[in-house]
């Protein structure tokens, strides 16, 4: 008898498939390990440097949430080590690889989410760091290797451009979308001109990319998701060449497959059910005109839709990000070596995407800059928002806030942490988020309805976007 329903779920399973909840919890382990090192090159720092980081890891010496990795350069920990951090054996060698979810994985109320953006990732700060450390690192006396230099020439490459203070990122939590940029500008032959611009974004979510790339990639949308280049961009700039790329498209594909199978993390706390149910009420009158309707298969889970890129006059949310696509970085994508793989989207409007509003519970702070630290905020006038707010532990369990939804920060403008918060701002601290900053306005999103909106049609919506 138990044999015979052991064989008839077996014989189901493989007549129907695997389950779409089975698909996304494989889809979760395999991108946790998923890095492009192939041939002895990808996202590599120098030859046995990650030696230092095994040795850190025998102690466990800043290896908790508080600890030194996560506070200053942002990286994500779990059961003490590094999410997305990998060591690989290349010809005697040990490296150490970056793979995909150091910055696409995150946490939020205490939680690790793959595919969910990394709220503190500071790739500047990493990228100084880790240059100072490589440099050390090459005059440490060594038998003469060839292959030692050549990789370790290429990592000191990489985190130049990663520590450059004229393109790199301000705060953590925000990626510079430069990196990818000046990898064009190099393949090109082209200089880098003195007005280059940082577009600097937080790291996007992944479930339901399936459908978002059709819309095209990334935050406005310019580049066309069909393509699979794209998704390997910070690889190449890494140090990545062409021709591997060429050579592991099928798994470019394969990756991409995965995102598309990721669920959204549910919302981990009570709903208010009767709320919500206003609240979808209201959200079906105003916000699905850019943000669509949701809704559900037969086992309960969201029908993931094709998001709408909104041209910028409508939503005048910041800028810098948009100022980003020039005419000389589409001509250089047009004649670049890999434009059979990576090409953008011919007409596409000058906005940003209405992403799609699955799991936004975890994806504070919010906007593509992630400028506005709760839903609260963001359905306030522009001038009401927070001006500062602080990224200290942000994903921890302590700094979530129930009733605004999103990030829980001081608002007590009289108070003396907040007047020291607001001097550590102005010195420019990274972990701090000052909306005074290039490329940090906390403004746009606020449209005709809003002066209508009660109190109450707020919270209502709150709840409701909980259950997304
Ligand atoms: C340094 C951090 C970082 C790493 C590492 C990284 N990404 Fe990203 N990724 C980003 C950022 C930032 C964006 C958004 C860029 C923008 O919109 O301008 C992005 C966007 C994307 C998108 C488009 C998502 C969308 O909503 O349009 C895909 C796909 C993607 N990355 C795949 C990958 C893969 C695969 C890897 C591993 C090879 C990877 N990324 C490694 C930071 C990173
Ligand atoms: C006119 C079109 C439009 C309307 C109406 C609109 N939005 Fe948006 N929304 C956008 C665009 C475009 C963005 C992306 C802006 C950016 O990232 O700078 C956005 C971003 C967001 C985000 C941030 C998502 C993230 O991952 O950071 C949330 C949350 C959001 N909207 C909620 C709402 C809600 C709730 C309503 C209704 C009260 C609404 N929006 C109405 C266009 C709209």
């Amino acid at each position: 008898m138990k044999y015979a329903l052991i064989f008839l779920l077996s014989f189901s399973f493989s007549a129907f498939g695997k389950s779409r909840t089975q698909r996304a919890q494989e889809a979760n382990k395999e991108l946790e390990q998923l890095n492009f090192f192939y041939k002895g090159r990808g996202m590599v720092i120098s030859p046995d440097l990650i030696k230092l980081y095994d040795t850190i890891k025998k102690t466990g010496v800043g290896l908790s949430t508080n600890g030194l990795l996560n506070q200053r350069w942002g990286l994500n920990l779990q059961d003490k080590k590094i999410v997305g951090m990998f060591s690989k054996p290349y010809k005697n060698m040990k490296m150490g690889v970056l793979g995909c979810v150091a910055c696409h994985s995150g946490r939020a109320a205490g939680q690790l989410v793959i595919g969910l953006g990394n709220k503190n990732i500071d790739v500047g700060q990493v990228g100084t760091d880790a240059y100072l450390a490589q440099l050390l690192w090459g005059v440490a006396p060594r038998p003469n290797k060839p292959e030692f230099s050549e990789l370790h020439k290429r990592a000191m490459h990489f985190t130049s451009i990663l520590k450059n203070k004229n393109i790199n990122n301000l705060t953590q939590g925000l990626v510079p979308t430069s990196l990818v940029k000046t990898w064009f500008y190099e393949t090109g032959g082209v200089e880098i001109p003195k007005k280059f611009g940082r577009g600097q974004v937080k790291v996007p979510h992944l479930w339901g990319y399936g459908e978002k790339r059709k819309s095209g990639s990334f935050w406005d949308g310019f580049a066309d998701g069909v393509f699979p280049g794209w998704a390997v961009a910070v690889e190449l700039r890494g140090g990545q060449s062409i021709k591997n790329v060429r050579e592991y498209v099928d798994k470019i594909h394969h990756a991409e497959d995965l995102m598309s199978d990721l669920l959204p993390p549910k919302y981990p706390f009570d709903i208010d059910q009767a709320r919500a149910l206003k609240g979808k009420e209201f959200f079906n009158q105003t916000c699905y005109k850019c943000h669509g309707t949701y809704e559900r298969d037969s086992e309960g889970l969201p029908i993931y839709k094709q998001p709408k890129v909104v041209p910028w006059k409508y939503v005048k949310t910041d800028y810098e990000r948009l100022e980003f696509v020039t005419e000389d970085f589409l001509e250089l994508i047009d004649s670049s070596p890999l434009n059979d793989l990576m090409k953008y989207k011919e007409g596409q409007k000058k906005g940003y995407v209405a992403q799609r509003l699955w799991g936004v519970w975890s994806r504070f702070p919010y906007l593509h800059n992630g400028s506005v630290p709760t839903i609260m905020d963001l359905l306030t006038l522009p001038k009401d928002r927070p001006e500062v707010f602080d990224l200290y532990k942000s994903g921890e369990k302590e700094r979530f806030d129930e009733a605004k939804l999103g990030l829980k920060i001081e608002r007590d403008t009289s108070s003396k942490n907040y007047r020291k918060l607001l001097r550590k701002a102005k010195k420019g601290k990274r972990s701090i988020y000052y909306t005074q900053r290039a490329g940090h306005s906390n403004q746009g999103h606020a449209f005709s309805f809003y002066k209508q909106m009660t109190q109450e049609d707020r919270l209502n919506l709150i709840e409701y976007l909980k259950t997304l």
